[in-house]
C-alpha cells in the first residue's frame, strides 16, 4: 500500500495539495483524475520522493519515506514513475542502453542485464528495438519505452502520468495491455488520466483530486461528479429513452426526439417541443455522441430495436418508465471491449 497523510505541498507561495489522504494497493489500478491544474502530477511526483512534503507525510508498505540519498534510492526501487513526456525520462543513445540504465546502477552483470532488458521490452511489447536510436522512435514507442525503462528494476509500484496522451488506438490497447500484464504480477499501478476510456477499461479504484485535495475514492466511475469537477469524460451526453405510452420525464433535454408515429402523436398531446423528427435514431445517438442530452420519445414496440441499435454506439443510454430509471445499458468501458 501506498499512502499519503495529510500531505501539504507548494512549489511558492501558494498551496497545491491542501491535505491530500491518497491511498493505492498492491495488485491494483488506481487511477487518479482531475481538472488540469489539479495537483495530480504534483502529488504524484511525491510519491516515488521527486517532491518532498511541506507537511504530511508518505509511507510506502508501512514505511515512512526519508529523503536521505540511501532511503531515495530505495525507494525508487520500489516506486518506479514514468512520466508523462517521454523525452523528460529517456536519458541512453539506444533502447536497449535506456532500460539497462537503472539496473546497471544498481551493479547487475552484462548478462543479468541481458535478461532484464529482454524481459522489460517484452511487457511493453518492443522486443527488436534493442539497438535503435531513441531519437529515432515514434511517440508512441518513446511511451512504450519509458515504461520498459521505468519496470526494468522490477518496482512493486508502477506509477504512470496521463499515459495515453497523444497515444493512438493501437497505443491504446498497447497501454491497456501492459497495465494489466503488470497488474497480473502483482504490482500495483497508479495513473493519472484525462481519458474516461482508459480508466474504465483499467480501473479497480477511482479517485478524484480537485483544487489539491482528494475529493472522491471509490471503485466506480462517479461521472456526475466528474463532470461537476470539470472532468473532462468521453461523452458528457446521453440518451434517456422513454416509451411513448409510460410517462414522459421533466429532464432538461438539449434536444427531444420522437421516433414512430406514435411517439410523435404523443409529444403532440403533451404540448413537447420536437427537434428531431426524421433519421431519428441515428441523430440522436450523435448528438449524444457529442456531448448533448436527448430526451428520446420512441414507440413502445420500437423499444428493442433502439436498444438493439444504441449499443453499437459509446453512449450512455438509459430507459425510463414512468419517470423513473429501468436500465442503464451503456458505458463507455462495455464499447472498449468490444472494439478490435
Ligand atoms: N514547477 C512548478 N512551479 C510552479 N508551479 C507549478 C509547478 N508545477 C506545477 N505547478 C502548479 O501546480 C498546480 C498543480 O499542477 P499539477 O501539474 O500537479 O496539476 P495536474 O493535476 O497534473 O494538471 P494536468 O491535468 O494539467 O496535468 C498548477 O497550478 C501548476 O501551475
Ligand atoms: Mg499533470
Amino acid at each position: 500500500m501506498i499512502e499519503t497523510r495529510n500531505l501539504w505541498f507548494g512549489y511558492d507561495k501558494a498551496e497545491v495539495l491542501r491535505g491530500v489522504n491518497f491511498r493505492a494497493a498492491r495488485r491494483e489500478v488506481t487511477v487518479l483524475m482531475g481538472r488540469n491544474g489539479a495537483g495530480k502530477t504534483t502529488l504524484l511526483m511525491h510519491l516515488n520522493g521527486l517532491l518532498k512534503p511541506r507537511r504530511g507525510e508518505i509511507r510506502v508498505d508501512g514505511k515512512k519515506v526519508s529523503y536521505d540519498r540511501k532511503s531515495l534510492i530505495e525507494l525508487r526501487k520500489k516506486v518506479a514513475y514514468v512520466f508523462q513526456n517521454p523525452d523528460d525520462q529517456i536519458i541512453a543513445p539506444t533502447v536497449s542502453q535506456d532500460v539497462a540504465f537503472g539496473p546497471a546502477n544498481l551493479g547487475f552483470k552484462e548478462d543479468e542485464l541481458k535478461v532484464i532488458v529482454n524481459e522489460a521490452l517484452r511487457v511493453v511489447g518492443l522486443e527488436g528495438y534493442e539497438r535503435r536510436l531513441c531519437s529515432t522512435l515514434s511517440g508512441g514507442e518513446k511511451k512504450k519505452l519509458a515504461i520498459a525503462s521505468a519496470i526494468a528494476m522490477d518496482p512493486e509500484y508502477v506509477i504512470m502520468d496521463e499515459p495515453t496522451a497523444g497515444v493512438d488506438a493501437l497505443g491504446f490497447k498497447a497501454v491497456v495491455e501492459i497495465v494489466e500484464r503488470l497488474r497480473g504480477r502483482g504490482k500495483g499501478l497508479i495513473v493519472s488520466t484525462h481519458d474516461f476510456d482508459l480508466a474504465k477499461a483499467i480501473g479497480d479504484k477511482f479517485v478524484f483530486m480537485d483544487a489539491g485535495k482528494v475529493v472522491y475514492e471509490g471503485d466506480e466511475v462517479d461521472f456526475s461528479l466528474a463532470r461537476k469537477l470539470g472532468i473532462r469524460t468521453f461523452q458528457s451526453g446521453k440518451l434517456i429513452v422513454v416509451p411513448h405510452n409510460t410517462g414522459i420525464p421533466d429532464v432538461s433535454a438539449d434536444f427531444v426526439a420522437a421516433m414512430g408515429y406514435k411517439a410523435k402523436e404523443r409529444a403532440m398531446k403533451e404540448g413537447i417541443n420536437v427537434d428531431i423528427t426524421s433519421t431519428v435514431l441515428e441523430r440522436s445517438i450523435l448528438r449524444a455522441i457529442e456531448g448533448h442530452t436527448v430526451l428520446l420519445i420512441c414507440s413502445a414496440e420500437m423499444l428493442n430495436v433502439v436498444r438493439r441499435e444504441v449499443v453499437k454506439f459509446p453512449v450512455y443510454f438509459e430507459i425510463l418508465e414512468d419517470g423513473k430509471t429501468r436500465v442503464e445499458v451503456k458505458s463507455i468501458g462495455d464499447f472498449n471491449s468490444c472494439v478490435g
